[in-house]
């Protein structure tokens, strides 16, 4: 497999750490693009050089770490192409491979924590997609993706 992009904001950057050792430890090379600290940086900064190296084809597969693993899911998700899944136990990392063909993982560093986040990258990384009738509904994702959408977001 080519690189695995790994990201992180604060709250995730502990356990991106952790993760970095178990899978360059697995022989996957990692494409870190921070955050390098604890320091409170803002998790859209971080999606967008994970889904900048998938589409560069600098790396197949991103992982994300925030505290929840949502913010990096929605961010990571404005991007075409890229299925972003957050994931909370190893059926949800399952099902986010087999089903919806998830080329990028979030994970919440407040809600899945040490061995428990390993085994949902296991999973994740070790899964296939399962075609078949999925390939259908993944092209309705397309759809959806360049589908002209007509509402104004509301700004804060
Ligand atoms: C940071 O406090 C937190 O908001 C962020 O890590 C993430 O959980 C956002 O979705």
């Amino acid at each position: 497999m080519s690189a695995i992009a790994l990201g992180a904001d604060h709250a995730g950057f502990a356990l991106k750490q952790l993760l970095k050792v178990w899978l360059e430890g697995q022989g996957h090379t990692v494409l870190d693009v921070g955050t390098h600290t604890a320091e409170s940086v803002d998790y859209p900064d971080y999606a967008s050089a994970v889904t900048d190296a998938l589409l560069a084809g600098a790396a197949e597969r991103g992982i994300l770490v925030c505290g929840t693993g949502l913010g990096m899911a929605m961010a990571a998700n404005k991007v075409p192409g890229v299925r972003a899944a957050s994931c909370v136990d190893a059926y949800t990392a399952q099902m986010a491979r087999e089903h919806n063909d998830a080329n990028v993982l979030t994970l919440g560093a407040r809600i899945v924590k040490g061995e428990d986040a390993i085994e949902i990258v296991r999973v994740w990384l070790d899964t296939a997609f399962a075609g078949d009738r999925h390939i259908r509904r993944l092209a309705k994702l397309v759809a959806l993706e360049r589908k002209e959408h007509r509402w104004h977001v509301p700004a804060h």
